[in-house]
Parts: structure tokens; C-alpha cells; sequence
């Protein structure tokens, strides 16, 4: 089961470690993951949807859930709730404000780093947490296009990640689907790295930012 995200302030509050400045979160930040907009207090029979997304792991502690109110293609109402941290509350909270009002299509194609900015920032190793709200907001809409018999009609637009090769997020998200947990692993399955070598930082990141969303 899901708990209040209010449950989660408290506990969410960076602890102090390292370099404190990495751990700064800016005021827009601050002000969402105390004040969080359009969450669900209720169950799911407290808010009247049409489309439901889920997406996370309950064993690393990230879950979210979506629900989306639709009129002729347009988002009119959302809320959401989540077991998972400040920065995934944050960046889910201004998903929610953000997509009001926004035709399905325009909403698919959000991506975090467009949360990540409108945020003011995240801190580096934060970031992967903002996915959950994006990819839960994808499940909802796949749910209604395939209860309206329009299934498939939108893709997920993706970010190269290895320039060298082409290769993206995706592949690295379907890589660790696939059981892909270490470097080695990666590399193993896509070839990623095996030209220049700098997409090794980054993509090692997304690597393990899936570990957050599907569990070790
Ligand atoms: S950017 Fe990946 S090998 Fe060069």
C-alpha cells in the first residue's frame, strides 16, 4: 500500500553528508515537497479518474500512483501519491500543475529534465527520482488510450545518451529490464562506452536511477 506523501517530509529531508552544497535544494523545491499540490489524502475512490498509472518498486521504497481526469483528450484533473522521496514529491507536484490543462499528446512527451528545470534544480544524485511521477504519468495515458482502443498511439521520446553509438535512455532502461545491474553489464549487453568512454559517468547514473524505479 501507498502511505501520504506527508509521511515522507520529514524522513525525505537530506541527511548531511559530503559536500553540503549537493545537497541544496532550491526554494521552488522546498516550497512543492512541503506544500505538494493535487495529492490524493484519500484512496483511489475518494477522486473520480479515468486513467490510472502505477510505476516503482515497493522494495527500494519509490512507488507512485497517477490519476488522471480526461475530457475530450485534455487533462483536466490529476492527483497523485507516493512512497518515495522529497525530490520525487517535489518534481511529481509540479508534473501535476503542469500538466493541467494539457492536451494527452503534449503530456506524454514530458520529460524530467524539463521538471528538473522548471524545479530551479536538483541535487545530481537526486535526479533519478523525478522519473517516477513522468513515467507513472505514461502508464495513466497508456491507460486510457487502451481503454479508448487507441493503444500505442504515442512514443516515449528518448535522450542519447552514448553519442559515440546512438545509444538512449531506453536502451539502457531495457538493458536493466533485462538484467543488467553493473557497468560491466551494461556495456555487456548495449556496447555503450566502447568508443570515447565519456558517456560512462552518466550512463552509469540512469543505471542505477533504475534501481530506485524497479527494485535491485
Ligand atoms: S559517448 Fe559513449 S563511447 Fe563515446
Amino acid at each position: 500500500m501507498f502511505l501520504k506523501c506527508y509521511e515522507f517530509l520529514v524522513a525525505s529531508l537530506p541527511l548531511q553528508r559530503g559536500n553540503m552544497s549537493d545537497w541544496l535544494y532550491s526554494d521552488t523545491v522546498k516550497d512543492h515537497f512541503t506544500s505538494p499540490r493535487n495529492v490524493l489524502l484519500e484512496d483511489e475512490s475518494s477522486f473520480e479518474y479515468d486513467a490510472k498509472g502505477q510505476t516503482g518498486n515497493i522494495k527500494c521504497g519509490d512507488q507512485m500512483l497517477m490519476l488522471l481526469k480526461i475530457n475530450d483528450d485534455v487533462i483536466t484533473d490529476v492527483r497523485w501519491k507516493t512512497y518515495g522521496c522529497a525530490s520525487a514529491i517535489a518534481s511529481t507536484s509540479m508534473l501535476s500543475e503542469t500538466i493541467k490543462g494539457m492536451k494527452l499528446e503534449d503530456a506524454y512527451k514530458i520529460r524530467p529534465e524539463d521538471l528538473v528545470v522548471k524545479l530551479g534544480g536538483l541535487p545530481s544524485f537526486k535526479i533519478h527520482c523525478s522519473v517516477l511521477g513522468d513515467k507513472a504519468l505514461r502508464a495513466a495515458i497508456d491507460n486510457y488510450l487502451e481503454k479508448t482502443g487507441r493503444a500505442g498511439i504515442f512514443v516515449e521520446e528518448t535522450t542519447i545518451i552514448c553519442h559515440c553509438l546512438g545509444i538512449t535512455d531506453k536502451d539502457i532502461e531495457n538493458a536493466f529490464q533485462n538484467g543488467a545491474r553493473s557497468w560491466e553489464q551494461l556495456q555487456q549487453a548495449t556496447k555503450i562506452g566502447t568508443v570515447c568512454g565519456s558517456c560512462k559517468e552518466k550512463a552509469a547514473d540512469i543505471l542505477h536511477g533504475f534501481e530506485h524505479i524497479y527494485g535491485s
